[in-house]
């Protein structure tokens, strides 16, 4: 028998994945399947691993929905622990017999729960924890035999179990902004499921270095390098596996920050990558034209990077193009069944159908970027590299709302330059994951030089993460901001107000558009 596992069903939620992480991170290994796995394919994991308990997660559907996903009736009677979060709460709660309704009542964000039992599942928790959640249909009554354990104001049964056997929660233990969540998932893989730690993750990068020898089969490849730590740590990976056969590729669009084309090109002459560097600035303004819509953007610059990749290739004579896309950018893009699209990420769902290459080679594709910094330290990647703050790859087209333009780019790049000086130079700002401005597309009144002023609107976002699937905004000093809204408003012209974006995620996204 291999390693003691817990499933979790993926009913396409946001968060799945974050369940099986933090599983992991306990020292027990966790699988995720989908909704509709059926009893013959369990016995066959069954098989392979010994399985200890089953997680259903959230999810986007509603269980009245015409088609709502479900699981097989089956797997409810193996004899194993089953949690349910979220719509997987939902679901157990009505297999089960309970009531559920679709509540006007909407619940999201922050909310105060009171737990009227704190053994079992919520041992070591108080009578009252902040937990988020995000829901329409509530659980109104548990299933016959079941109790209530947890309610909030509009949700009196947030949590009920059956038998020592059935929990459901209606709040996301998996997110950090439940701040006792890891307490719940260990209570219910240790104290429910009696797991053990034992598993450990396979760290080694051998792996990754032997999936891309295998998957470029002997030919040759390119890499698309952006600078950051994801296209980087690919790239040394994969001159570790195809060495010559490698050649980097940096497509500069025109929409990079200040001074970061020519540290790109610094950075891959230190890695000792063979880079080549295409200028297509005017290529991509050209495709952007006209262009207002957000996923239009984001799908037409994923084609041109395609087409520019593609010249490149045929010049080179190369046959793969290897990616670093991670798993965030992969979920976004809605890589599950059930998963809703949240934004199509340029180098995954902006992909066109009709690619000239041979296949697509995405080492990274599993990791978060915590572990993909993790792994470029193993490596012994530069500090400033792995640091690095994440920088989309449509660059500032997702932080100009609406139309880009030459003239709009040039502004933010200025506004952009003065955020990140402002931030490097000012004490006591720690842990920010992004920080940038964003060309905001409202014009506004202001008055300079005695005058009436008509002008752009710039808005600072700065963030703090983990691994970018959820987001607090930052709570930069008033000084840092006073001394960022003074620089922007005085060396540039145009703009006439500058505003703090103070919205987490969710509700919000990190980048705007
Ligand atoms: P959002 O805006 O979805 O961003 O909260 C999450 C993280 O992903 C980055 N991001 C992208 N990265 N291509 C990328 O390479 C994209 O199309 C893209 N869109 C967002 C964003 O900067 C943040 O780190």
């Amino acid at each position: 028998m291999g390693n003691e596992a817990i499933l979790v069903f993926n009913f396409g939620g946001q968060y799945c994945h974050l369940i099986a992480r933090r599983i992991r991170e306990e020292g027990v290994y966790s699988e995720i399947v989908s909704h509709d796995i059926s009893m013959a394919e369990i016995k066959k994991l069954a098989g392979r691993e010994d399985i200890k308990g089953i997680i259903l997660s959230g999810g986007p559907s509603s269980i009245y929905e015409k088609g709502a996903p479900d699981i097989d009736n089956q797997i409810l009677s193996m004899g194993l622990p089953v949690l349910g979060i979220c719509y997987g709460h939902q679901l157990l709660a009505h297999k089960l017999g309970g009531k559920v309704v679709s509540s006007d009542k909407k619940e999201y964000g922050h909310v105060e729960l009171f737990i009227t039992k704190q053994k079992g599942l919520f041992k070591g928790l108080s009578g009252k924890e902040d937990v988020w959640m995000s829901h329409g249909d509530t659980v109104i009554e548990p299933p016959p035999g079941a109790e209530a354990e947890a309610r909030t104001e509009n949700c009196p049964v947030a949590a009920f179990s059956s038998k020592g056997k059935f929990f459901g929660i209606q709040w996301h233990a998996e997110v950090s902004h439940t701040r006792n969540g890891t307490r719940i998932i260990k209570n219910f893989i240790f104290d429910i499921c009696k797991s053990k730690h034992q598993w450990k993750p396979n760290k080694s990068h051998r792996k990754y270095i032997d999936e891309i020898a295998s998957a470029t089969k002997g030919g040759s490849a390119i890499i698309a390098l952006s600078g950051g730590v994801d296209s980087s740590t690919a790239a040394v990976l994969a001159s570790k596996a195809i060495g010559k056969r490698l050649t980097a590729v940096f497509i500069d669009h025109g929409m990079m920050r200040e001074g970061e084309s020519e540290e790109i090109k610094q950075m891959a002459s230190r890695m000792h990558l063979n880079l080549h560097t295409v200028e297509a600035g005017e290529r991509f303004l050209d495709v952007l034209k006209g262009v207002k819509d957000p996923e239009e953007k984001r799908k037409k610059i994923g084609a041109q990077f395609i087409r520019e990749f593609e010249r490149e290739a045929r010049e080179i004579g190369a046959d793969y193009l290897i990616q670093g896309t991670i798993y965030p950018d992969r979920i976004e893009s809605g890589a599950s069944k059930k998963s809703s699209v949240i934004k199509t990420h340029h180098n995954v769902g902006g992909i066109p159908e009709d690619i000239e290459f041979s296949g697509i080679v995405e080492p990274l594709k599993d990791l978060y970027k915590d572990e993909v910094r993790e792994l470029a330290a193993k490596l012994g990647m530069e500090k400033n590299i792995i640091n690095r703050q994440p920088f989309p790859g449509p660059g500032f087209a997702v932080r100009i709302v609406g139309e880009v333009t030459a003239d709009k780019i040039a502004l933010l790049r200025k506004a952009d330059k003065i955020v990140s000086e402002e931030i490097r130079d000012a004490t006591g700002i720690k842990g920010i994951w992004q920080s940038f401005a964003v060309l905001s597309g409202i014009r506004s009144t202001g008055v300079k030089g005695d005058a009436r002023a008509y002008g752009e609107v710039i808005a600072i976002r700065a963030v703090e993460s983990t691994e970018a699937m959820t987001a607090n905004f930052a709570r930069l000093p008033y000084e840092a901001l006073s001394k960022i809204s003074a620089r922007i408003t005085n060396e540039i012209p145009e703009v006439v107000r500058v505003v703090y974006d103070i919205t987490d995620k969710p509700p919000s996204t990190i980048e705007w558009e």
